[in-house]
Order: structure tokens, then C-alpha cells, then sequence
């Protein structure tokens, strides 16, 4: 079977800060500059997108993709806490609009890993503020945005917010306390609930969820408690609160083989890419999978990122054909799997990773900001449009 169900959706996504440039009023942009150094080089103008959005609408439209995800700035549209920009609403409403004169459906996420300064000063989210400011936030934006948005995502990741901000120390605030990340645990699953309603609460119509990161954990021999572990202080806890939203959205990169310790790093023979984990395109059906049976089929399910950073454009499109041939597996065993969305239109700021990694659909020359379609754009584009796989 190569075709997909009749209605199936199809995208690519960016998010603000990896593409924007500028954005000098958020935690990532003093986390850049911080004298720690674990950020390989700052984001600066990144891709210029703030200026240069309209190029971005008229390639995803070109590429005719159905609906392109983008995130909100909050540090845009709430600089001082309580201070509204109306005019980066409005920027936001203009991109929207746009989609839909060309018939895209814009996706939009509300926090995709960036938090307001301001917010970093009040303790981000090891604090139950956090949650009221965001829910505040969120009913703001939803109703200059709502009638105009598809979809709505509340927080990207909330388990790589928890996970890499305060486990890991990679992502601000740089904490290394499993114990502070409980408690983040748990105001981000608060914050998600009651993004929902704030959203639910201005633009009724509008579909929200969740986006979660999801690793094919692969216990080893010996691996096994350790994985009941991972899985659920990873993912399960945040699957457990997406309970009575309108979709999940799963985002899925590689696998991990699990050890008694914890993560046992790359198997030997299977390659690795740029960002360190393996190139292992059928996690993604084992984590659609999961996803499904953890929430009991009781919300549909998109593919709201999925991709490979890496400089081998030919390798990207043997990715994503092997990934997309596990989605016409689980949609075969009657998972309901209503869209892929290719993670990213550009090649962007990867966080700590700085510009290395390319995830881009369309490379960007990062003096003159130009964009070019690598011929895996031509290729999904030919996917998307027939529906099917060559
Ligand atoms: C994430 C984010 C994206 C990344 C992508 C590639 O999953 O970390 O949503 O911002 O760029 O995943 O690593």
C-alpha cells in the first residue's frame, strides 16, 4: 500500500525563535550569551523570517502543502508582563491571513521553548505563576489569532522543556536537579490544561493539543525497569494530561537503546547523525504506536514534526519515505493518524546546536537570507499532492 487515506494532511513547520531572528527579549536569547558557553553560537537574525515571512508562506503554498505550523513569540506580544503588543498580534493575524489566501491552514503554537524574559526572572516554570501568565497569554492570543488559525498547539515539548532545561542543563535555565524538574513536570501539565481552556475559551472553534516529543525507547536486556521509568516521567505523565483535547500531535526522531543505566548510546553499524542519535526513520510508527495505545485511541493523531538534520538531501528523502512507510503501517492497524508535518521548511537555529544541524526543506544562505528548495522539497511535494508514496 503506498497511497494514504482520502482528506490526509500534509505540512512542514518552523517555529519563532529558530527562524525569526532578533528575538532579544527571551530566556534563549540571554541563555545564548550567557557566559556557560553551551550554546554553540547565538541565533542573531536567524533566517530573517520576522521580515521575511511572506517568502516563507509563498514556498510552503508553492510546495502545496495544506498547512504550515509556526509559533507565536510570547516575548513579542507580551514584552513587560501585563503589556500587550498589538502590533505583533497583528504581525502574527497578517501571516495567518496570508496562509489562507493561499489556501494554507496555519497551525500555530503557542510555546515552542522560548518564555518572555520576564518570565525567566520570575522563576519560569518551576513556579505556579508561570501557569496563570500563560494561561493569560494564551487567551490573548487566541482571540486576535483564533478565527483565523486551523490548529491550535499549546507547548512544544513540554518533556524536552522539562528534560533538557532542568535534567540535562542544555536548555535555560541550565538546571541539573531531577527533583526541580518534577515540580516544572507539573506546572507544565497545569499550564497545557489550562492553555486549553483559555484557547477553548476565546476561539471555541479552534482545535487545540499537545505536542510531544516521542523517543522509540528500546529496552535492552536489563533495560527494562529503567525504560518503565524514562517512558513515564518522559511522556506518559503528559499523554496522561492531553485527556479530552482535540488531537495529539507526536514528533519523533530517532530511537534509544535503553541499558540498566539509562540511554546506551548508538548501536555499532547503525549511523549516527549531527545531533548525536541514530538515523532510525521507523521510530516513528513504534512511537505513533505507543502513542495510541497509552491514550486509548481516544484523541486522533498528527505527525506534528518529524525530520533528520543533515547535509545529505538524498539521505533526507530515503528518511522520510522509510518513516512515512511506517505511517501507512499503523494507519493499516487502524491508527488514526490524520497528517505529517516535515520538521522544517528551513534550515534553522537548532538550539545548542547552533546552525549545524539542517533540517531545512529549503536552504537559507546565511548572508544574503536567500531561500532555496533542496530537491526533497520537490520530492514531499510530489507526496503531498498525490497522496501517496512514489
Ligand atoms: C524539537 C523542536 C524543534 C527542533 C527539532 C529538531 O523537537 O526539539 O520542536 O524545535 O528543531 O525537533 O531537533
Amino acid at each position: 500500500m503506498t497511497a494514504f487515506p482520502d482528506g490526509f494532511r500534509w505540512g512542514t513547520a518552523t517555529a519563532a525563535h529558530q527562524v525569526e531572528g532578533g528575538n532579544t527579549n527571551n530566556d534563549w536569547w540571554r541563555w545564548e550569551h550567557a557566559a556557560s558557553g553551551t550554546v554553540a553560537e547565538p541565533s542573531g537574525d536567524a533566517c530573517d523570517s520576522w521580515d521575511r515571512w511572506a517568502e516563507d508562506v509563498a514556498l510552503v503554498a508553492g510546495l502545496g502543502f495544506d498547512h504550515y505550523r509556526f509559533s507565536l513569540e510570547w516575548s513579542r506580544i507580551e514584552p513587560a508582563p501585563g503589556e500587550w503588543s498589538l502590533a505583533a498580534l497583528d504581525h502574527y493575524r497578517r501571516i495567518c491571513a496570508a496562509l489562507r489566501e493561499r489556501d494554507v491552514e496555519p497551525v500555530v503554537t503557542f510555546h515552542h521553548f522560548t518564555s518572555p524574559a520576564w518570565l525567566a526572572d520570575m522563576g519560569s516554570w518551576e513556579k505556579g505563576e508561570a501557569v496563570d501568565r500563560f494561561a493569560d497569554f494564551c487567551h490573548r492570543a487566541a482571540a486576535a489569532i483564533g478565527p483565523l488559525a486551523a490548529r491550535a498547539c499549546t507547548i512544544n515539548e513540554p518533556n524536552v522543556v522539562s528534560t533538557a532545561g532542568y535534567v540535562l542543563g542544555v536548555f535555560p535555565p541550565g538546571v541539573t536537579d531531577p527533583g526541580r524538574a518534577e515540580a516544572v513536570t507539573e506546572n507544565l501539565v497545569a499550564a497545557h490544561r489550562r492553555a486549553v481552556d483559555a484557547i477553548r475559551a476565546a476561539a471555541p472553534d479552534l482545535p487545540v493539543g499537545m505536542t510531544l516529543s516521542m523517543t522509540d525507547y528500546q529496552p535492552l536486556d536489563g533495560g527494562e525497569e529503567r525504560t518503565a521509568h524514562i517512558r513515564e516521567v518522559h511522556e506518559d505523565v503528559f499523554l496522561r494530561a492531553t485527556a479530552g483535547d482535540d488531537f495529539l500531535g507526536v514528533q519523533t526522531y530517532t530511537r534509544m537503546l535503553i541499558g540498566p543505566d539509562g540511554w546506551a548510546g548508538p548501536q555499532p553499524g547503525v549511523p549516527v547523525l549531527p545531533m548525536g542519535y541514530e538515523l532510525w526513520p521507523d521510530a516513528l510508527e513504534a512511537c505513533l504506536r505507543r502513542a495510541w495505545q497509552v491514550t486509548g485511541g481516544s484523541l486522533p493523531l498528527w505527525v506534528t514534526e518529524n525530520g533528520i538534520g543533515t547535509d545529505d538531501d538524498g539521505q533526507r528523502i530515503d528518511f522520510v519515505a522509510a518513516a512515512l512507510r511506517g505511517v501507512l503501517r499503523a494507519l493499516a492497524d487502524g491508527v488514526a493518524v490524520e497528517g505529517y508535518t516535515y520538521w522544517s521548511l528551513l534550515d534553522n537555529f537548532e538550539w545548542a546546536f547552533g546552525y549545524r544541524p539542517r533540517f531545512g526543506l529549503v536552504s537559507v544562505d546565511r548572508e544574503s537570507f536567500a531561500r532555496r528548495p533542496k530537491p526533497s522539497a520537490r520530492w514531499l511535494s510530489e507526496v503531498a499532492r498525490s497522496n501517496r508514496l512514489p
